[in-house]
């Protein structure tokens, strides 16, 4: 009975995608259709994804879904339809691009959705659903998993991967906007030893990869990360995505990006190291004194040595002093 109800909520998420697929098609779709072009997203990339169209109106899902069988309980429970509070149904998703979010399985669990101007929320996603929880899905996932190369990349949006794959980089997967959770670690784990880390190069972005390697601390991956450069408009560093960068860089320039990513201990050197003004005594202390705790946090002694040697470089001091304060912090910690 429970999977027979499962089964249902899959078939209604796969029959709508269906309908959101045909709308964009038609005469209606003409301002998603037009989206998709301005941010130069092919055809044939939009349908390998099953990208789709919501109407304008209020009830065309609810009226299409109805008369295919499903019941008022079960579209409830999809998410895709909503009741207001004098009981009125009606459908959650209107005058958007629609994106499915497919299951490693195949199976239609949810969608996500943007807008098409500049007005909130930007992206909607499906409320969790029997068949959808965000924390055990990976938004292209169903794609990447037949990726030939050796890594996949992990991004932040939706619209970054779908650029991506566009530009050849088909192993790319996106957590859609939350924080990467251990059950997607797992997941990814059954398809590849290696993970590449591409968040927006904003304050949240650098967040979140930091929050992401710890998670990543405790598994087997080899990880690195990738970091985006910003660009200058007007003489103003803005933020960027993947999908920016490759607009404004190219696929080649993201490739080169690719190869040249640091490892995780980079990484956080690099953001401590970009907290001091290491041309003052005060900041090189300063430095040195984070800088061994984050390196005495390192298990493997090899690299911990490695790395003890290059701060020691960064910071101007003898690699035997920041030794000795690695392991004082060492000490500290045990
Ligand atoms: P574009 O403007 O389309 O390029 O979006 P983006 O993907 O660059 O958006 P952003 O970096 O702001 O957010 C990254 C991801 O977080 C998105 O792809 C969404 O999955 C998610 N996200 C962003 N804004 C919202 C929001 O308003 N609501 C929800 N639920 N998710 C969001
Ligand atoms: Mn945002
Ligand atoms: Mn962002
Ligand atoms: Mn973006
Ligand atoms: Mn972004």
């Amino acid at each position: 009975e429970e999977g027979r109800r499962r089964q249902r909520l899959l078939d209604l998420n796969r029959d709508a995608a269906r309908f959101y697929y045909q709308l964009l098609q038609q005469p209606e779709g003409e301002a998603v259709r037009e989206y998709l072009s301005r941010r130069q997203i092919r055809k044939a990339t939009a349908v390998k994804f099953g990208m789709g169209a919501s109407s304008d109106a209020w009830d065309v899902l609810l009226t299409a879904m109805t008369k295919k069988g499903y019941t008022k309980s079960e579209l409830l429970e999809s998410g895709l339809v909503v009741q207001n509070k004098n009981g009125g149904l009606y459908d959650k998703f209107r005058n958007r691009l629609m994106l499915p979010v497919v299951d490693t399985r195949g199976n239609v669990v949810a969608f996500g959705s943007r807008v098409l101007d500049k007005s909130e929320p930007k992206y909607m996603n499906s409320s969790e659903t029997p068949v959808y929880s965000k924390r055990r899905v990976l938004y292209g996932l169903n794609l990447a998993k037949k990726t030939k190369r050796p890594n996949m990349i992990l991004c932040e949006g939706n619209l970054d991967i779908v650029t991506l794959h566009q530009a050849g980089f088909d192993n790319a997967v996106a957590s859609m906007g939350t924080a990467l959770t251990v059950e997607q670690t797992r997941l990814l784990a059954r398809f590849t030893k290696e993970l590449v880390l591409c968040y927006d190069n904003d304050n949240a972005g650098k967040i979140a990869t930091e929050r992401a390697l710890q998670i990543l601390d405790q598994s087997e991956f080899s990880v690195k990360v990738l970091q985006l450069p910003r660009r200058l408009v007007d003489g103003e560093s803005v933020k960027q995505d993947a999908d920016d960068f490759i607009k404004f860089q190219g696929p080649d320039a993201f490739e080169r990006l690719l190869s040249g990513s640091e490892n995780g201990v980079e990484f956080r050197m690099a953001q401590v190291a970009g907290k001091y003004d290491l041309t003052s005594d005060e900041a090189r202390v300063a430095y040195c004194e984070e800088i061994s705790q984050l390196l005495s946090s390192l298990p493997n002694a090899v690299e911990r040595e490695i790395y003890t040697a290059r701060a020691a470089e960064a910071a101007r001091i003898s690699p035997e002093a920041m030794t000795l304060e690695v392991r004082q912090a060492f000490k500290r910690r045990a």
